[in-house]
């Protein structure tokens, strides 16, 4: 894997080979031999002085989905912003631990975070496409990253939008307002623009949750065809969805005023035969 860049190279020396072949999706290999891609250690994290994440340690395996799961209020969504360092732009935000991505050591103060953001995506609850055109919200973060090739952006375009299924629905009307889309196509969309930039890691933060069931379920099957390609972390209220879809679940939980992770393991652990008394009860219904 290319490491992350304390001191990214200009815009102008990116190689123009550097483009992208991806096929047709195919859902990757299970993670029957689980490689530690992410490495969280004692992560605390506050707002102020109030504590939102005590002492969270787990792996994230390569290729996998992971869940995480818990009621509101336990720090998921905090849990994925310090990942990709978005708590750096939260004013008091507090951030103690350590966060490895393969050797790197993602807390660094001078970490390049473009690059950092570039590896790991961030698909939110709700889309956010850019005001822009369908064409524009892809090219935008590209020409970020100093690619400005007009041959290799449409490429990249179209292959992103086949990948996540856009491609036949939109490639008449590529200049139109992508806010005209649907919200699943407009999630969609989102995810497509993070493909464009060749993550590593897709922090996904209930992606499903706005949607109707319909396109949910698009969404959803899209997610789980990106396995083996991506490592994706997915926070979802829906558990139903985070048995279909994940390897590996966290479940989160407050205790003494602060989110704690309970209990980590492969998600038919966690659903079946949970070791955690408070697991049990939330998975069951009768807890959260
Ligand atoms: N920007 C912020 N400033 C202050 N407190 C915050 C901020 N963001 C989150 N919190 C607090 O931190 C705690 C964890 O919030 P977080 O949003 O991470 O939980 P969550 O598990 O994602 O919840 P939900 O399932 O409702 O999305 C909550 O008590 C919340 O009120
Ligand atoms: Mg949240």
């Amino acid at each position: 894997m290319k490491p992350l860049l304390l001191n990214p190279a200009p815009a102008e020396n990116k190689s123009p080979e550097n483009s992208y072949t991806l096929g047709p999706l195919q859902s990757g290999p299970p993670c029957c031999e689980p490689k530690t891609l992410l490495s969280v250690k004692n992560l605390s994290l506050h707002y102020g002085d109030k504590p939102a994440l005590k002492n969270i340690s787990l792996d994230i395996y390569e290729g996998c989905i992971t869940a995480l799961i818990g009621p509101s209020g336990c720090g998921k969504t905090s849990f994925l912003s310090a990942l990709n360092r978005l708590t750096d732009m939260i004013p008091n935000c507090h951030v103690t631990g350590n966060i490895h991505f393969n050797d790197i050591d993602l807390r660094a103060p001078n970490l390049d975070l473009l690059t950092l953001r570039r590896d790991i995506g961030m698909i939110f609850q709700k889309p956010v496409p850019f005001p822009l055109s369908i064409r524009r919200n892809i090219e935008l973060p590209l020409r970020e990253h100093g690619i400005n090739k007009k041959s290799e952006l449409n490429a990249t375009m179209q292959q992103v939008l086949q990948d996540v299924g856009l491609w036949e629905e939109v490639k008449d009307r590529l200049d139109s307002p992508a806010q005209a889309l649907s919200g699943g196509q407009q999630q969609r969309l989102c995810i497509a623009r993070a493909l464009a930039l060749k993550p590593k890691v897709l922090l996904m933060d209930e992606p499903c949750s706005a949607l109707d069931p319909i396109s949910s379920a698009v969404v959803e099957d899209l997610i789980k065809r990106l396995q083996g390609r991506y490592t994706i972390i997915i926070v979802t209220h829906n558990l139903a969805q985070a048995k279909r879809i994940a390897n590996y679940a966290g479940f989160f939980w407050v205790s003494e005023r602060a989110g704690c992770l309970i209990e980590f393991g492969q998600c038919k652990q966690i659903f079946e035969s949970p070791t955690h008394e408070l697991t049990a009860a939330y998975v069951n219904g009768s807890r959260g």
